[in-house]
């Protein structure tokens, strides 16, 4: 079905870029690069980077790059993709924590170049609001990574979420409650989340989308073969202009 680092794949009703590796090593690396390509392409750029098991070892590869091609970030900008309402920042579970703590904290970026969602916010729409309205002065987003939820969710735009909304209050799925709990050492209860929204993915001027191992194997068949639509998040991404799902050999079903 796939071939391997094949820049394209076609599948029966669209054309899908798809990059597939042998392990998750050899992916992470290679999102990494795409990463840095985006920032040589341009050093004004804002990113969008989801946070989660999967693109953690990019990020490290990431880090060490730029730290070691004396690359400078000063001008990129980024923007959260989600957030756990009600979980507070210094939670090492939450989406801000893990940023800071895999990306921001060694790379040193400044305060006011970092935009994430305040998860404690008396007013969760105006949140919405505001990161919106900074998305449009920033001009888009050039580079939006995403990883792929089990039940095929991007950011938290669960099944048949709006494929219009820009940043909103999701009301999480029984399945991401239940997965989500792998981030914290506590129970947790987790309800509602914040995200940036499809028409944001659609937006973006580039998304990658990463998935690894035999337990996305299936989620990752439905992405390329179920019908384009809301039901499966992330079979939206073979309706995305510019977008390259990026998996391992695992992920990919091959034998
Ligand atoms: C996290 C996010 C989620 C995850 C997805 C996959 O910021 O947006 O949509 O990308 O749930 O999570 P992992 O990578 O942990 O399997």
């Amino acid at each position: 079905m796939y071939l391997n680092n094949q820049p394209y794949l076609h599948t029966k009703n669209d054309r899908m870029n798809c990059s597939v590796h042998s392990d998750y090593h050899q992916m992470s690396e290679f999102a990494a690069n795409e990463i840095l390509s985006v920032l040589a392409a341009n050093p004004k750029a804002t990113l969008c980077l989801a946070t989660g098991d999967t693109p953690l070892l990019t990020y490290q590869l990431l880090v060490e790059k730029i730290i070691r091609q004396k690359i400078k970030i000063s001008q990129i900008h980024f923007v959260g993709l989600d957030e756990w309402v009600g979980v507070p920042h210094t939670n090492p579970g939450s989406c801000h924590y893990f940023l800071h703590k895999n990306i921001f904290t060694p790379l040193n970026v400044n305060l006011k170049n970092i935009h994430l969602f305040d998860a404690l916010s008396a007013n969760l729409a105006d949140e919405c609001k505001k990161m919106n309205e900074l998305i449009d002065r920033l001009q888009g987003i050039d580079l939006m990574l995403v990883g792929i939820g089990r039940n095929g969710h991007i950011g938290f735009n669960e099944p048949g979420d709006a494929e219009n909304n820009f940043a909103h209050i999701s009301q999480l799925d029984p399945l991401t409650i239940e997965v989500g709990q792998k981030y914290f050492t506590e129970t947790i209860h987790l309800q509602k989340g914040l995200t940036l929204g499809l028409a944001h993915f659609y937006a973006a001027r580039k998304v990658m989308m990463m998935a690894n191992g035999i337990k996305k194997k299936e989620i990752v068949k439905k992405t390329l073969e179920y019908p384009i639509s809301t039901q499966v998040p992330a079979t939206l991404i073979r309706k995305h202009q510019n977008a390259i799902l990026i998996i391992d050999k695992d992920a990919s079903g091959q034998e």
